[in-house]
């Protein structure tokens, strides 16, 4: 079979191989480390880190829907510095490069967050959740206004000393635009999608099935749309560096992500349903690889005939 070399790098940033785990569904990491071989993968992103710790939101906040599930978890973590004391020893050892997810409720606390989260030795790199409700505006998202996550994206990158990709939500009529706004502001990735905003009822009981009335939407029902977005903003910036994200399931799907545009993928809810997906995953990108004759990774990036 045909050698294939799997490095990547993302902006800055080397990658043995371009696969990942997405936010919130593979903890800290250390969680997995019976199960999977942590070690094997390109980097792994932490579940999302805020200044001060979080609860999350009550229970029920998490429901299965047809392919796929939906989560109101509310963002419930460890806290900055119990994160730097208890969760950043086995990621520094853990082989694969660490990629800090972080959120704030404020402008402040993201910038502090960032600051801060960048001088903690062993991590690689920021991945700025810009999903999340500022509450010194009426609870409105930063992300879904390209101006006000542009100038937030450019405050926290001035103040990481690591490079910072922006997370963007897809609950937005065109991501294109908070694209460019990030790129402009220094972002030195895009990681997209987060989830989408759903629902799900319970007829019998009248009710609705999280405590919270809406939560994400994630998983392999959400394929077509991060495809599209990834697709989308590759095509208005062909050099950004795109982490995909969104219902990635198989090598193949891996494939797709990249001949859109990715340079990494990011593997979520799937490590729900199988704790060492990742790493079948990136074999299989490696088999689909060889099998095709295609004897480096990122030949695939942006390749799609359209
Ligand atoms: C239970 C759960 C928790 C999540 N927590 C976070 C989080 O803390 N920060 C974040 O940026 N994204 C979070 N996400 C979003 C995922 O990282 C990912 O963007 C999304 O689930 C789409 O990928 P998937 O379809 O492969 O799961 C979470 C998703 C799930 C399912």
């Amino acid at each position: 079979m045909t050698a294939v070399d799997m490095a990547v790098t993302m902006g800055a940033l080397a990658l043995k191989n371009p696969v990942m785990t997405a936010s919130g569904t593979f903890g800290y990491a250390a969680e997995f480390a019976d199960v999977c071989d942590v070690g094997a993968l390109g980097g792994v992103v932490t579940k999302g880190i805020s200044l001060q710790p979080r609860a999350g939101n009550p229970v029920p906040r998490i429901c299965e829907t047809a392919a796929g599930m939906l989560n109101s978890i509310g963002l419930a973590n460890v806290g900055l510095e119990a994160f730097a004391a208890d969760k950043m020893p086995y990621l520094r050892s853990c082989g694969a490069a660490v990629v800090v997810n972080f959120f704030g409720e404020t402008e402040s606390e993201y910038v502090e967050c960032a600051a801060r989260l960048s001088e903690i030795p062993g991590v690689a790199a920021l991945e700025m959740n810009i999903s999340c409700p500022n509450v010194h505006k009426g609870g409105i998202e930063f992300g879904r206004d390209p101006q006000a996550a542009g100038r937030l994206v450019r405050e926290c990158v001035a103040a990481a000393r690591v490079p910072v990709w922006v997370k963007l939500t897809p609950n937005v009529t065109d991501v294109v635009a908070l694209a460019g706004a990030c790129l402009e502001s220094g972002a030195g990735g895009l990681s997209l999608i987060n989830t989408l905003r759903g629902m799900a009822i319970d007829a019998r009981t009248r009710r609705p099935r999280l405590a919270t009335k809406f939560g994400g939407l994630s998983g392999p029902a959400i394929k077509p749309v991060a495809l599209r977005m990834v697709f989308e903003v590759h095509r208005a910036f062909p050099d950004a560096p795109i982490s995909a994200i969104g219902g990635l399931q198989s090598g193949e799907d891996a494939a797709e992500f990249m001949l859109a545009g990715a340079t990494t993928l990011q593997v979520g809810t799937q490590n729900f349903v199988e704790p060492d997906a990742a790493v079948r995953v990136l074999r299989e990108l490696r088999d689909f690889c060889a099998a095709g004759g295609v004897t480096r990774v990122l030949d695939l990036r942006g390749a799609l005939q359209a």
